[in-house]
């Protein structure tokens, strides 16, 4: 396997990462409303491309939510490039990188591939909200501890 690296966005690269986020389906997947909100993002969090062999093959984004807990807003995997364990690399590099911290996500209840790619590197399901975002639509809350 390849080993992939994180590559910090930066504020010009909107619509690079519009496109990406455009290949998730929006019925289990929110992307980011706006240019606006994705510039808020980059600079209140960690914004990166996952890239391999010099290559954008998807992206992740992550903030220190508290003192000992990393929460992941954001991890897409071009639809080329899935099924291929770059999530599972993505959550090696991160917990290798960050170390013993709790860590938080959320996810659509449908969206299985997510699902089933955080339960295999730890994550527990915790609960289930129902109004996520205030859209109607619901989430899992899943933690690894
Ligand atoms: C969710 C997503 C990031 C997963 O990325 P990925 O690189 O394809 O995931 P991986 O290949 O690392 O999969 C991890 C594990 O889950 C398994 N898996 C993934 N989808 C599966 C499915 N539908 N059925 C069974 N197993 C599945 C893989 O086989 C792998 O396990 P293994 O390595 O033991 O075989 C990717 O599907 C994606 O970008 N989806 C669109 C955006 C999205 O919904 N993001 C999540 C937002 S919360």
């Amino acid at each position: 396997m390849n080993k992939i690296i994180f590559k910090k966005v930066s504020s010009s690269e909107w619509e690079k990462v519009k496109k990406i986020e455009q290949t998730a389906d929006t019925n289990l997947f929110r992307p980011y409303p706006g240019e606006k909100a994705f510039k808020k993002t980059i600079l209140e969090s960690v914004f990166c491309f996952i890239q391999q062999n010099g290559e954008t093959i998807g992206l992740i984004q992550y903030e220190q939510k508290s003192k000992n807990e990393v929460y992941v807003g954001d991890l897409v995997v071009l639809p080329e490039f899935r099924n291929q364990g770059i999530a599972k690399l993505a959550f090696k590099k991160l917990f290798n990188d960050l170390g013993d911290e709790k860590y938080s996500l959320h996810t659509h209840p449908q969206n299985t591939p997510a699902i089933i790619s955080y339960l295999k590197v730890g994550f527990k399901i915790m609960k289930w909200v129902d109004d996520y975002h205030g859209t109607g639509k619901p989430r899992l809350y899943l933690e690894k501890n």
